[in-house]
């Protein structure tokens, strides 16, 4: 199936590029290949981002605050490692004040400014991502210009409190259900449920990845603890109109094509998470989406699951929110850091402009 649908591209890239050239234009790029399309790395890292700043969608204990707020109070900033003569940007929460009553805690959402569609390959190289009780990081990709879920959620980091392993998930309108091809197509996660509309949406489709798999002949967390106590891991992310897929690697065993100008998944191992079948058109239920990396707290995920998840007797405090809330210090470690997230196209194809920004609510520069 997938193997028809490269050879037809080609063929077509062929025809496209014949023609093109008997026209004169040069310009064509084969539509076979993957190639840079936005790259947030280094001290450029927040440049191709606005902060929402509305209240949070999801109910959090938190408060999303403006770029200008959060670059002069330390949340977000850059870390310089001497080790690796590296500047990674860091993206934290606020971890001196007390936030009480209804107030949220500061934190950041970052929203990139550009827009994919399918036929995307988007790197991230992650070194570090919060953990422990009361928090909620994720990283995502919404699809804009329509209410949820009309364009599609997929996230592709994303825990609650301290579990050790990361849930990917989709969220999308009726009539998305994916296929559990672990025997055709193999990935090393467990797929939860096939109805990305399932729970009206909000719970969706979802493939738990291992707490730890093989790569590079040692084990590696997917998420949590171990996964900062790992430096991170780089998560791989292709979503073409036949599925999404998703790798984690040790930074040691990046496929060499991935550190290359045009990478090709083809060659890569199989992923943890592979979302496929014919029950979804990936290219109509997920578009125009725009990437996403915020920390959130407590809210429709982390706080309804508190005691569920022994929270309340781990902590000794009756509810998420009175936790975030009076208990600031809890969060110096809860942060995301990268090296670079890199987004790459299939033809080359232009990024689009997101068309939530200048909404209310969001759009600070
Ligand atoms: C919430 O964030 C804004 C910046 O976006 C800031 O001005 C405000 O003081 C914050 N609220 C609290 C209670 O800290
Ligand atoms: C560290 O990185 C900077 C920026 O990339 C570069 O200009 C500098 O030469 C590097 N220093 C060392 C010691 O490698
Ligand atoms: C998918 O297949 C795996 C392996 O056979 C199984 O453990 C899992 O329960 C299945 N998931 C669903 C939703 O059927």
């Amino acid at each position: 199936m997938n193997k028809l649908f490269n050879t037809g591209v080609l063929a077509l890239a062929t025809l496209a590029s014949i023609s093109s050239a008997h026209e004169g234009h040069n310009e064509n790029k084969p539509s076979s290949s993957y190639s840079l399309v936005a790259d947030y790395s280094g001290p450029t890292f927040f440049d191709g981002f606005v902060t929402f700043t509305g209240p949070d969608p999801t109910h959090g204990k938190v408060n999303y605050t403006d770029k200008a707020f959060a670059a002069s109070t330390g949340l977000l900033g850059f870390n310089y490692h001497q080790e690796d003569n590296s500047t990674r940007a860091r993206i934290g929460v606020d971890s001196t004040d007390k936030a009480p009553g209804n107030a949220g805690r500061n934190s950041v959402r970052l929203t990139s400014k550009a827009t994919f569609n399918a036929g995307t390959l988007l790197v991230a190289d992650i070194t570090h991502m919060p953990v422990g009780p009361g928090l909620w990081p994720a990283l995502w990709l919404l699809g804009t210009g329509a209410e949820w879920p009309a364009a599609g959620e997929i996230d592709i980091l994303e825990t609650v409190h301290d579990t050790p392993y990361n849930a990917m998930t989709l969220h999308t309108a009726p009539g998305c259900s994916v296929a559990n091809s672990s025997a055709s197509a193999p990935f090393a996660g467990h797929l939860q449920n096939p109805d990305c509309n399932a729970g009206s949406a909000m719970t969706g489709c979802s493939i738990h990845a291992p707490a730890t798999f093989q790569s590079d002949g040692k084990n590696l967390a997917s998420a949590g603890e171990a996964f900062n106590a790992q430096a991170g891991a780089v998560y791989a992310t292709e979503w073409t109109p036949h599925g999404i897929k998703v790798w984690a690697f040790a930074r040691s065993a990046v496929p060499a094509s991935l550190n290359s100008p045009n990478p090709d998944p083809n060659s890569f191992p199989p992923p943890l998470a592979s979302f496929s079948g014919p029950g979804c058109d990936y290219a109509e239920s997920f578009r125009d989406m725009a990437l996403i990396v915020n920390t959130d707290f407590c809210g429709d995920w982390a706080g309804r699951v508190w005691e569920k998840m022994g929270k309340d007797k781990g902590t000794g405090v009756k509810s998420c929110e009175e936790f975030v809330g009076e208990r600031p210090g809890e969060f110096k470690d809860a942060f995301w850091e990268f090296y670079s997230i890199r987004v790459f196209g299939l033809g080359g194809k232009d990024v689009g402009k997101n068309p939530d920004v200048g909404r209310e609510g969001f759009g600070v520069l």
